[in-house]
């Protein structure tokens, strides 16, 4: 089933294809978990689908994105040149397309050695608002070095914020463990899909578990292709959703 042709992403009347499309509005305006730049990860492929997704968006109510390439030793070096360069490129496509979304860079750093390297090293991090640094982890195993990374991260001003932490077996495996990266200090950034199922009843019931104690400090779209913004409606209707105080997500204290 075309996911374009359900509920609020259906066009009024179907026989007239050329109808823009209607989107539901975002409760949230400002997005800070995304792969928008074009080319350089498992995201956006070129600069045509950025100014797609960004269309989309915008046109969901959303005012500001700081989109966040993976950043992965194996995979994706994406270096803070790289990723200015991109957003460079991509900042003169917005306003050739007359879009006016503003939109900002930082990235989501995969918890592996060429990341504790940097922090050693003491090397430029691309963080966003308040020094938050977007990781992720492996989705089987914790990092062996996990706390002494953050440790470090916090001892040099940086806020470990950890991306999705409801999608990871370990976790889902052992709420424990999560109760000490909380207590730690680590900031939790849910991914709104996650509300919906999109990723499954672990995530699901995680995140519920997450939002229910309070502990949740940033929502993000995770946002890598069109999909992943048809099914966001959904989660706006979720009742975890509503438990959400949105006032005091990361996301609200972003300046426009
Ligand atoms: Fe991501």
């Amino acid at each position: 089933m075309n996911l374009w042709n359900r509920n609020f992403f259906s066009k009024k009347n179907t026989s007239q294809p050329d109808e823009p499309i209607e989107y539901q509005k975002s409760p949230i305006t400002v997005d800070i978990h995304s792969h928008l730049l074009p080319g350089i990860d498992d995201g956006s492929a070129d600069i045509s689908q950025s100014i797609e997704l960004i269309k989309i968006f915008e046109k969901m109510g959303y005012q500001k994105l700081i989109t966040t390439p993976h950043v992965m030793g194996d995979f994706y070096r994406n270096t803070p040149e790289i990723i200015r360069a991109k957003l460079a490129e991509l900042k003169i496509a917005l306003q050739e397309n007359q879009i006016q979304v503003e939109i900002e860079a930082a990235a989501e750093y995969y918890f592996d050695e060429w990341l504790i390297q940097k922090i050693e090293k003491e090397q430029e991090i691309l963080t966003f608002g308040d020094n938050y640094l977007l990781f992720e982890t492996a989705f089987m195993d914790m990092p062996k070095q996990f706390f002494a990374v953050i440790f470090e991260m916090q001892a040099q001003g940086i806020q470990p914020l950890f991306a999705h932490p409801e999608r990871y077996h370990y976790l889902q495996n052992d709420f424990q463990l999560l109760t000490k990266i909380y207590e730690k200090g680590v900031k939790l950034q849910i991914n709104l899909n996650s509300l919906n199922g999109y990723y499954g009843k672990g995530a699901k019931d995680l995140a519920e578990r997450i939002i229910q104690l309070g502990w949740v400090s940033c929502l993000g779209s995770d946002c890598h292709k069109i999909g992943h913004l048809q099914h966001l409606h959904k989660s706006f209707e979720q009742p975890s959703f509503q438990k959400i105080p949105l006032d005091e997500m990361i996301n609200h204290t972003i300046t426009l």
